[in-house]
């Protein structure tokens, strides 16, 4: 699939606030500092469209971006933060809760995880809230590019023996580089054979 259209529609704080339309919806999650936005600008070849930041913590509110006017592209504040302080924490956790248990276009959600990390326990007991929660997922390892392709290949491995243990069924997972602007077409792939669905 190719994107022709991408445009920022909204910033809100509350998940009964998003748009109003039955249109399919992606979104991207993750630890802070991970690369969801930094993903959302590579996949639409906006360099400006999603706000980054070398600092964790960027993303405070669930961004809604229209893609060829037919699909969103959801870009969600990053968990375990804790810096942000307590009430940030709690605010945060509740908005994520929301919006991934109660947001009924929430087609598919795209777990992001570091690629050069062995499995981070925050990241394990995310997947398997969604899990007992049915909700559907993949996983994205960012910044591929930091390490060699091999060394990928070891932690992406390691990544899903892990999960293995856990899981019946092993969900679907990409690897990417924003920075080399990897990863672009299977993603994009992926979420047009569920909108074809
Ligand atoms: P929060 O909004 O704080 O939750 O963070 P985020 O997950 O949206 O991360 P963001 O996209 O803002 O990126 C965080 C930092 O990582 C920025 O300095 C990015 O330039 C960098 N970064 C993101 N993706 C990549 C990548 O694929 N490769 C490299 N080398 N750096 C990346
Ligand atoms: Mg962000």
């Amino acid at each position: 699939m190719e994107i022709t259209s991408a445009e920022f529609v909204v910033s809100n704080s509350r998940a009964d606030m998003c748009p109003q339309t039955n249109l399919p919806e992606y979104a991207f999650i993750g630890r802070s500092n991970v690369g969801k936005s930094s993903l959302i600008n590579m996949l639409t070849k906006q360099p400006k469209l999603a706000m980054t930041s070398a600092t964790p913590g960027k993303t405070l509110l669930i961004n809604h971006f229209l893609v060829n006017k037919e699909w969103y592209l959801v870009d969600l504040p990053g968990y375990g933060y804790a810096q942000r302080g307590k009430k940030m924490m709690d605010k945060i956790q509740k908005l994520i809760e929301y919006y991934v248990l109660e947001r009924e276009q929430m087609t598919c959600l795209f777990v992001l995880v570091d690629s050069r990390l062995e499995p981070q326990k925050i990241d394990l007991e995310f997947m398997e809230w969604l899990g007992e929660n049915g909700v559907p997922f993949a996983i994205i390892f960012t910044k591929s590019d930091k390490q060699s392709s091999g060394k990928t290949k070891f932690n992406v491995n390691r990544y899903m023996e892990v999960l293995k243990e856990q899981w019946e069924e092993l969900p679907p997972y990409f690897i990417s580089s924003s920075e080399k602007k990897t990863g672009r077409k299977e993603i994009l792939d992926y979420i047009e054979s569920i909108n074809n669905s």
